[in-house]
């Protein structure tokens, strides 16, 4: 008996899919399908995928052309498959063509002609199309529309920003614009990455225009602006999400399930660092940051995991600045220390001054560690009294999570469900922080002498 393997995605199941399938059956006595798992398909840049890994396999069965499903989940099983299995064929679309030809040490490798004209990518497209604008400076906009461009479903097709002339010439958008009402006139939803303190003003403007709001981190400055652009989004039937892509990348996600499973105990202390040095006036990346201090710029990120593990509920705070003599409301370093009733955090956030900038999350049986930058980390650990119960894991990070967050920004655009990772209580909970620094509440500030060296070193 004539054994064929094949492997695929199979997400939305087409006729291309049926043809490879019937013609790689022809090529033998039985046929063996290997469908990718939701993680395989991660790690391997599929990120889009729409059907679980059940409809998928469901729907390969339903053809009847399979003789045998099998999952593949993890680089390298075809190898392990085809001898497991006694393969004799190794059959594959000619998108492939080469790219397995080292199959061919433990069994034939035949390329099919791929069916033209038809694709998951392209019915995804079809499916959920968001005509998407952006506002804000134009380095942070190039990088958002990278992104977008590895998001079926998703296009980019206006961008209103005060400094067009960097703006990367690669980037063919249908409207370049200051007018932010001409941009908004253009498209179904807006992300919006403007100075903190224009958020308020340019998302409630979207939202009474109906148009869905990705806002980057922090959506206001205030509770009472935050809750009011939740509810105007409720009462337009629009979506209004807040942008932070920490939230979205698949090692934290993995990292907070892990730990609200019990793995260290009962959490007890979340310490959390985040700083970049920026040279504030002379680097053309940053031209925009004097308006993006350092409680703005990373505040929320930092209190993403104690939000999330200690909630919001905390009974104290106090954040202690040492602030820019010069720029006003500009903190060069802010520490915030929470009380829980039952646990503490502390935060440290910067840019005018440099730390280790690791999360460290302590608990009663153990701790967990994510090395710097633990925001877009790929890898943490958990750590025990006994060394030889520690734990490593490690994760494929794609685009820093941000492709993760546009494609969870579409799909909650286009199905009843929420997909955003910070909900309207921790929007409001970062605006609440961010409110008191600004009126000077629960704080300490540490001066600064007029004529000390306070602004940073040109990154490379
Ligand atoms: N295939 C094909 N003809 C098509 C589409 C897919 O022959 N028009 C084949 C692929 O070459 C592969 C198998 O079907 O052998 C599974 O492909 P998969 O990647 O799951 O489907 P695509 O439609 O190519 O998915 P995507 O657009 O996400 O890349």
């Amino acid at each position: 008996m004539k054994k064929v393997i094949t492997y695929g995605t199979y997400d939305l199941l087409h006729y291309g899919h049926t043809r490879l399938l019937e013609r790689a059956k022809a090529l033998g006595d039985y046929l063996i399908v290997g469908v990718t798992s939701d993680d395989f398909d991660k790690t391997r840049g599929k990120i889009n995928v729409e059907q679980s890994l059940n409809e998928r396999v469901q729907a390969i069965k339903e053809t009847g052309i399979a003789d045998e499903v099998i999952i593949e989940e993890y680089e390298g099983q075809k190898i392990d498959d085809i001898i497991k299995y006694d393969i004799d064929i190794f059959a594959i679309g000619s998108d492939w063509a080469g790219y397995f030809d080292y199959l061919k040490e433990y069994c034939e490798v035949v390329y099919l002609d791929r069916t033209k004209g038809i694709s998951s990518s392209q019915l995804r497209e079809e499916r959920a199309s968001v005509r998407l604008g952006m506002v804000g400076s134009s380095p942070i906009l190039a990088k958002m529309a990278r992104e977008v461009s590895y998001v079926n479903g998703v296009t980019l097709h206006a961008v209103c920003t005060d400094d067009i002339a960097h703006l990367p010439e690669e980037m063919s958008i249908d409207l370049v614009t200051s007018d932010y009402e001409a941009m908004l006139a253009h498209v179904d939803a807006v992300y919006v990455h403007s100075d903190p303190a224009s958020h308020y003003e340019q998302v409630k403007k979207a939202l009474e225009e109906k148009k869905h709001v990705l806002c980057e981190t922090p959506v206001a400055l205030s509770k009472e602006e935050t809750s009011s652009l939740y509810a105007l989004a409720k009462e337009q039937g629009v979506i209004l999400m807040e942008a932070l892509k920490t939230a979205y990348s698949l090692a934290y996600q993995r990292l907070l399930v892990l730990l609200k499973s019990g793995r260290i105990g009962r959490i007890v202390s979340v310490d959390a660092t985040c700083t970049s040095l920026r040279d504030i006036e002379g680097d053309a990346s940053t031209r925009f940051a004097p308006k993006w201090n350092s409680i703005c710029t990373w505040g929320p990120t930092a209190m993403l995991p104690v939000f999330q593990f200690l909630g919001t509920d905390y009974k104290e705070k106090r954040i202690t600045s040492q602030m820019d003599p010069v720029k006003e409301n500009y903190d060069l370093f802010s520490k915030i220390d929470f009380l829980y009733e039952d646990a503490v955090a502390s935060i440290k956030v910067a840019k005018g001054v440099k730390s280790e900038g690791e999360l460290v999350i302590s608990g009663t049986k153990g701790y967990l560690y994510v090395p710097a930058p633990w925001w877009k980390t790929d890898y943490y650990e958990t750590r025990f009294e006994n060394p030889a119960n520690n734990k490593r894991y490690f994760y494929q990070l794609d685009g820093e999570g941000i492709r993760y967050e546009i494609v969870a920004f579409a799909r909650t655009i286009n199905s009843d469900v929420n997909l955003s990772r910070i909900d309207e209580e921790m929007s409001i909970a970062f605006a609440g922080v961010l409110e008191d620094f600004y009126a000077g509440k629960d704080c300490v500030r540490i001066n600064v002498a007029p004529d000390a060296e306070v602004t940073t070193t040109v990154q490379a």
